[in-house]
C-alpha cells in the first residue's frame, strides 16, 4: 500500500471520516555539501521519489489530533498551548510548525489529521523536515494562507530550531518545498538564491543505500559540529564560515584547536567540491564527478568525522563494482545512507552485489533503490 492509501485507510478508521484535506512532501538526498548549510555555504540536494502524507481535516475548535499510522501512535494537543510533548516526539516536528504559523500570525485552530511515511526516519533522507513541510501544506489547505514557498522552508527549519531542539540549517525542508521533477537543485545558503541544475547524462541512475544503522540528530552530535564550526567562524573574526576565504583559512588554520580546525577545513573544501560538482554533473565526463564524491566521503570520514564503519564499508565497497561511478555518505551521518552513481544498466548487478558484499561483512540487509529527483512539497487534490 502507497502512504497516500495507508493514510487514507488509518483516517476512516481513526476518524470515521473522510479527509477534506491533503499535503505531500519528499524527502532528499543531499549530493553534495555535506553540513554547509548551516555555514552559508552551497548545497546541492534533489528531492525524493518518496514522501511523507498528511490527511485530515479542521475541526473548528481548539482541539489537534495526530494519528502517526507507521507505528499506530495516537496524540492530542491544545492549539492554544503548544509544547514539546517528550511522550510524543514524532509529533514535535508538526506542532513546531503550527507554532511558526501562529507567529506568523496565520489563525490555526483545532485540527485531526493522519501521517503516514515511506521515508525510513533516522535514516538520513530527511524524514523530519518531510513531516515538517507535509505538515505547513496540509494547514494551507485547512487555513489558507499566502507565504513566499521560501518563507515556508524557513518557517520549518525554525520549527526544528526551536521546538525540536536540533540546530539544522535550512538543506532539507529547501529540498523538499523546492524539487524538481528530474533535476538536482543548488542553493546558496547565504542568499537564499537557488537553481535547478540538470544532469548531463540519462544514462546515469542516483542510487540510495540504506545501511539500515539509525541516528538520531537530537542525540547532540549535530549540535556540537555545529558549534565547532561557528566557533571556527568566530576565530577568523566573522560570523560564518562561508565568510572565511580558503587564503584566510590556510594563513590561520595552525592557531586553531585540532577539532574547529578539521571541521572548518572539510566545510571551506566542501563548497568549494558544491561549485565544482555542479558543473561536472551537468556535463557528460564522469571521471570529476566521481573524483568529486570520493574526496567529499573522505572529508566527512577524516575531518568531518560523521560516517560510520558501514558507511565507509558501502562507499568503499560500491566503488570497486563496475558501473558505480562514484559514492558518499548522505545527510547528517553517523548512520543512514550512502549516495551512489551509477550507469544505468549496471543497477540491478550493482545492487546484488552491494547488499552480498554488506550482507557477509555485517549479517544486515542493506535497502538499496534507485530513485528519480521528483517534484517538492505540495496540496493534495482529493
Ligand atoms: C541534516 C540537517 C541539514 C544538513 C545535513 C547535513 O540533514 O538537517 O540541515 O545540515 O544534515 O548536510
Amino acid at each position: 500500500m502507497s502512504s497516500f492509501e495507508r493514510a487514507q485507510a488509518a483516517c476512516r478508521e481513526q476518524f470515521g471520516a473522510r479527509p477534506t484535506a491533503g499535503a505531500f512532501a519528499p524527502g532528499r538526498v543531499e549530493i553534495m555539501g555535506n553540513h554547509t548549510d548551516y555555514n552559508g555555504g552551497f548545497v546541492l540536494p534533489a528531492a525524493l521519489d518518496k514522501g511523507t502524507v498528511m490527511l485530515g481535516a479542521p475541526t473548528g475548535d481548539d482541539a489537534i489530533t495526530l494519528y502517526a499510522a507507521d507505528f499506530r501512535r495516537l496524540a492530542r494537543f491544545s492549539a492554544q498551548t503548544l509544547q514539546p510533548d517528550p511522550r510524543n516526539s514524532w509529533a514535535d516536528y508538526a506542532l513546531g510548525v503550527v507554532q511558526q504559523l501562529q507567529k506568523r500570525g496565520v489563525p490555526i485552530g483545532g485540527f485531526r489529521a493522519v501521517i503516514a511515511s515511506d521515508v525510513p526516519s533516522g535514516s538520513g533522507l530527511s524524514s523530519s523536515a518531510a513531516l515538517e513541510v507535509s505538515t505547513a501544506f496540509f494547514l494551507k489547505k485547512c487555513f489558507p494562507y499566502e507565504l513566499p514557498p521560501m518563507e515556508i522552508a524557513r518557517l520549518a527549519q525554525q520549527a526544528e530550531n526551536e521546538f525540536v531542539g536540533v540546530q539544522c540549517g535550512i538543506l532539507d525542508q529547501f529540498s523538499s518545498v523546492f524539487g524538481r521533477e528530474g533535476s538536482l537543485l543548488f542553493l546558496d545558503c547565504l542568499t537564499l538564491e537557488h537553481d535547478a541544475v540538470k544532469m548531463g547524462r540519462d544514462d546515469l541512475a542516483l542510487v540510495v543505500c540504506d545501511s539500515i544503522v539509525k541516528h538520531a540528530l537530537t542525540g547532540g552530535d549535530y549540535n556540537t559540529r555545529r558549534v565547532e564550526c561557528m566557533d571556527a567562524a568566530r576565530h577568523f573574526g566573522k560570523n560564518l564560515l562561508r565568510e572565511v576565504s580558503w587564503d584566510e583559512f590556510t594563513t590561520g588554520e595552525m592557531k586553531l584547536p585540532l577539532n574547529q580546525c578539521k571541521r572548518a577545513r572539510h566545510i571551506l573544501a566542501e563548497d568549494r567540491r558544491v561549485l565544482a560538482m555542479r558543473e561536472a554533473i551537468a556535463g557528460t565526463d564522469t571521471a570529476p564527478i566521481g573524483r568529486l564524491l570520493a574526496e567529499g566521503h573522505a572529508s566527512c570520514r577524516d575531518l568531518f568525522e560523521n560516517t560510520s564503519p558501514e558507511l565507509d564499508f558501502l562507499v568503499d565497497k560500491a566503488v570497486e563494482i563496475e558501473g558505480c561511478i562514484g559514492a558518499k555518505m548522505t545527510g547528517g551521518g553517523w548512520g543512514g545512507c550512502t549516495i551512489n552513481l551509477v550507469e544505468l544498466d549496471a543497477v540491478p548487478q550493482f545492487s546484488e552485489t552491494l547488499a552480498a558484499y554488506y550482507r557477509d561483512a555485517t549479517g544486515h540487509e542493506a535497502l538499496i533503490y534507485p530513485f528519480r529527483a521528483s517534484e517538492g512539497a505540495h496540496i493534495l487534490d482529493l
